[in-house]
């Protein structure tokens, strides 16, 4: 029934942490983050209250897209270690009561998969079907859709004289989701990490999995072209039927391209189909619809209407997952929040927002203390291939270096994947070797030993908001209700569970703001600052408990003013 709570899951009240393990800690000192540098750090992940960690790929690859162009879906890559390793992290993490998700990346394999190179060298090969060719369409590849790296989806095979086609990078072929044999492969790579005692899954690019006929005119942005193509529902329910159901598993699939509107089609229990997904409509808040990698201004009025939208669209028909920074976007403070003097406030009220909303929180490894953009001083700094492409592109079209560089670092993925900052020893106590890529200098104050050591740091106010989240059902699955919509700076919303009231204030300003008398006679829970008077001060959170009648919110007392659809991101 519409509107009819869904049984409650554990993962619905869990709180996960990702780790992108190239950048969390080096235990060997070859520069690059390891299974055992994640498992020696397993204390700080429970100390801080998270129950699931999600891992991004560790199986071996060439590394074109760090890990996401996957050689063998049942490995473990020797820059990261062995299988004896991963299984002691799975036994150190169920000692601390933490649970696992793992990246499977299922849309593409990489160009060295043994599947792919026996499907290039030969129409014969029982693997051929296993991607997806096409014949030329007079002398040039059979459509002209784009890669999300830029450049064309297709790429010319020599030895079988026809083209296979990407969504992105030429290493990465998609995977033919059409062949039932492809897909019972799959299957039974997801027994096999269910077999080791994963939790469940998080999906790569999952509403990509169908593609559309390849006659269709791509027009608009490339995530919603690629998104929910024919079959990809069908897809996901038979996973569910084989794999999912049968063993227990949770799985978030990412679905660029999806809206609020289409979500529940993925996420609705009724269907059968995924626990969760990561949409993208504040991912793409500050970047033009037409192209990811172009940034753009973002305003608050966006980044409200987005997060209420997806509440509305999922209540009672689904389960949102939450995020603000994962390994594909900058650094959330220094794209939404303040990198100077309101920095510490700043990281607090987006912690505040995270661990308030509705949906499992994920936070993303750094964010817990707090971490910024990193000034790269140069292209040669940056790792990243979609940094590498879009220099490519910009030089060729006579671009100079340090203009190229502006821009990009507006958008750039590499932000995401420095260092973690452990202390303040050389690049913040990550590695003993040279690191694969810079630390932010930052590290020198901001790092966890000194974060653990100041009782009125970020770390510990996301310890001590998690610790409120679980101990607070109404912040888990109470109602969400947002007020003052229109307000250009406040972003103020209540929770309602049955006869709990809780308020939460946000100031997403560098300016002191009055409020007037919201929130006077509440109990202040938890906050960015002491007290609550009538001003809010710049970048404070205040999470309150209110005696009112929760019957006066029972309803959206204000609905959320109208934004312009520019600042809408990818769902429109
Ligand atoms: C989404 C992943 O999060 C991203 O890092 C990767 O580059 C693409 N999918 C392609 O696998």
């Amino acid at each position: 029934m519409p509107g009819e709570a869904a049984p409650r899951a554990w993962w619905q009240e869990a709180v996960v942490y990702q780790i992108y393990p190239r950048s969390f800690r080096d235990s060997d000192g070859d520069g690059i983050g390891d299974l055992d540098g994640i498992t020696g750090k397993l204390d700080h992940i429970a100390a801080l209250g998270a129950d699931v960690i999600w891992l991004c790929p560790v199986y071996p690859s060439p590394n074109v897209d760090n890990g996401y162009d996957v050689a063998d879906y049942r490995g473990i890559a020797p820059e990261f270690g062995t299988m004896a390793d991963f299984e002691r992290l799975l036994r150190e993490m169920d000692r601390r009561g933490l649970r696992l998700i793992m990246d499977l990346v299922f849309n593409h394999s990489s160009d060295q998969h043994p599947w792919f190179r026996s499907a290039r060298a030969s129409k014969d090969s029982p693997w051929r079907d296993y991607y997806i060719w096409r014949g030329s369409a007079g002398s040039g590849p059979p459509n002209d859709w784009r890669a999300v790296f830029g450049g064309g989806a297709w790429t010319w095979n020599e030895p079988t004289g026809d083209w296979y086609f990407h969504i992105f990078a030429p290493e990465q072929p998609d995977l033919n989701w059409e062949n039932p044999a492809l897909r019972r492969e799959l299957w039974d790579i997801m027994r096999f990490w269910a077999g080791k005692g994963v939790a469940g899954f998080r999906l790569d690019v999952a509403s990509f999995f169908s593609k559309k006929p390849f006659e269709a005119p791509q027009t608009g942005g490339i995530f919603p072209f690629y998104a929910n193509g024919p079959r990809v529902h069908d897809y996901l329910r038979e996973m569910r039927r084989e794999v999912l159901d049968p063993l227990g598993l949770v799985t978030v699939g990412e679905a660029p391209g999806v809206t609020a509107d289409e979500a529940p089609l993925y996420v609705d229990p009724a269907r059968g189909e995924l626990d969760m997904i990561f949409h993208f409509d504040h991912a793409g808040i500050d970047r033009t619809p037409e192209d990811f990698w172009t940034p753009a201004p973002w305003r608050l009025a966006g980044l409200k209407d987005v997060l209420t939208r997806w509440d509305r669209a999922l209540a009672g028909r689904g389960w949102n997952s939450l995020y603000l920074g994962n390994h594909d976007l900058p650094r959330l403070l220094s794209r939404f929040g303040d990198t100077g003097v309101h920095r510490a406030a700043a990281a607090k009220l987006f912690a505040t927002l995270l661990l308030t909303l509705r949906g499992t929180p994920y936070i993303y490894q750094g964010d817990e203390i707090g971490m910024i953009n990193t000034p790269f001083p140069s292209v040669a700094d940056l790792r990243d291939v979609v940094a590498a492409n879009g220099w490519q592109s910009a030089r060729a079209a006579g671009r100079a270096e340090a203009d190229f560089l502006a821009e990009h670092l507006l958008v750039a993925r590499d932000h995401a994947r420095t260092p973690m900052q452990w202390d303040a020893s050389p690049h913040g106590g990550f590695t003993d070797g040279a690191p694969w890529i810079m630390a932010n200098p930052d590290f020198a104050v901001t790092n966890v030993a000194a974060a653990t050591a100041d009782p009125d740091s970020v770390l510990h106010h996301y310890r001590r908001l998690i610790a409120l989240r679980k101990a607070t059902p109404a912040l888990v699955h109470g109602d969400y209700v947002p007020i003052e919509a229109g307000h250009p700076d406040i972003f103020a919303y209540v929770r309602l569970l049955d006869d709990v009231l809780l308020l939460v204030v946000l100031n997403v300003s560098a300016a002191a703001v009055p409020i007037g008398d919201l929130g006077r006679d509440g109990v202040p829970l938890i906050g960015s600052h002491d007290g609550h008077g009538p001003v809010m001060r710049p970048f404070e959170a205040r999470v309150l408990r209110m005696a009112e009648e929760p019957g006066e919110y029972a309803s959206p007392a204000c609905s959320m003013g109208e934004v312009d659809p520019a600042y809408m991101g990818f769902s429109d």
